[in-house]
């Protein structure tokens, strides 16, 4: 641009001499176009840089009731659209962006791209389509679940770690977690603690017989024994066949899954 200062103030409506002029002249922003609107009787600056440049900080501005504009800090820097930015990756530009310009972005080793893997800037100083993010391969390392722990400790795409829960703790979820392109395959298991069934007079019953028959030596007397317990707890052979079914329906239902 031969211009170094260019600045211009176009009233773009038709503003009444009089609020025209109380507005003070507007801060000049080194290569930039200015222009002023009226909307709902408020005057509105907007600053748009010129080809080559373009704008960091806020763009448009208005003449308040005390005659002065809202202005901060605004600058036009050099290269139509901004600089591109690609964490953890590269592109093949450098220097000033021209419009038109064309780049293409590429990640770094152990990340991947998430997006389009190019960008255009545009006549109106921005960049389309959006930049891409890179993202890493690998996984951060997911933690251990309350009353649990994980076993692994390679946590790079592919890997897979497995989950244990303490005793008398059990596994909520997938055990098995992989590491798939950052992201564990699944949620976190839980482990959550197994509720011991309140003992039924059944079975306390059952058990105070028992230890009857085992705390006598010769098998009759240890039969009366188990007998009269049994009676005292109020039970009878039916409940003692009752009570030895479910629970052999129990443990077979455990061993078959
Ligand atoms: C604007 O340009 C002039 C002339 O090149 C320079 O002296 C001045 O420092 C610039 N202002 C800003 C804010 O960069
Ligand atoms: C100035 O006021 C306009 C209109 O309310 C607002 O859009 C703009 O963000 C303000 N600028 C600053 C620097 O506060
Ligand atoms: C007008 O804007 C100036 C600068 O931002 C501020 O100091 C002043 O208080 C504003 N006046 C009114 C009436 O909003
Ligand atoms: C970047 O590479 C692409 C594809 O090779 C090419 O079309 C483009 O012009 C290059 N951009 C720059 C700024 O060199
Ligand atoms: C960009 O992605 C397209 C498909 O999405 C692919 O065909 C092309 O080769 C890629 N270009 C570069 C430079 O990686």
């Amino acid at each position: 641009m031969f211009c170094r200062i260019l600045c211009c103030l176009m009233i773009v409506r038709q503003i009444s001499a009089s609020s025209a002029e109380s507005c003070p002249e507007f801060p000049p922003v080194n290569n930039s176009v200015f222009v002023a609107t009226e909307v709902e009787g408020q005057i509105l600056g907007t600053y748009f840089c010129i080809k080559g440049y373009h704008l960091v900080g806020k763009k448009t501005f208005f003449c308040n009731e005390s005659e002065e504009w809202n202005v901060s800090t605004t600058e036009c820097y050099l290269g139509h659209c901004p600089d591109p930015v690609l964490l953890n990756g590269e592109f093949n530009s450098s220097g000033p962006v021209n419009i038109g310009d064309k780049i293409t972005f590429k990640c770094n080793d152990r990340y991947f791209l998430k997006g389009s893997n190019w960008s255009q800037c545009l006549e109106d100083h921005t960049w389309e389509p959006p930049f891409p993010i890179c993202k890493s391969r690998d996984c951060d390392s997911p933690g251990n679940p309350d009353h649990g722990y994980f076993e692994g400790e390679d946590f790079t795409s592919g890997a897979v770690i497995a989950f244990y829960c303490e005793e008398r703790y059990r596994l909520v979820g997938t055990q098995e977690l992989q590491c798939i392109d950052g992201e564990w395959s699944s949620g976190l298991p839980t482990c959550k603690w197994i509720q011991e069934a309140p003992k039924t007079a059944l079975q306390s019953g059952l058990e105070k017989a028992l230890l009857a028959f085992q705390g006598t030596k010769d098998l009759c007397s240890a039969t009366e024994n188990f007998m009269k317990r049994l009676q005292e707890s109020g039970l009878t052979m039916e409940d003692v066949k009752y009570f030895l079914e479910t629970k052999k329906a129990e443990l077979e239902a455990k061993k078959c899954c």
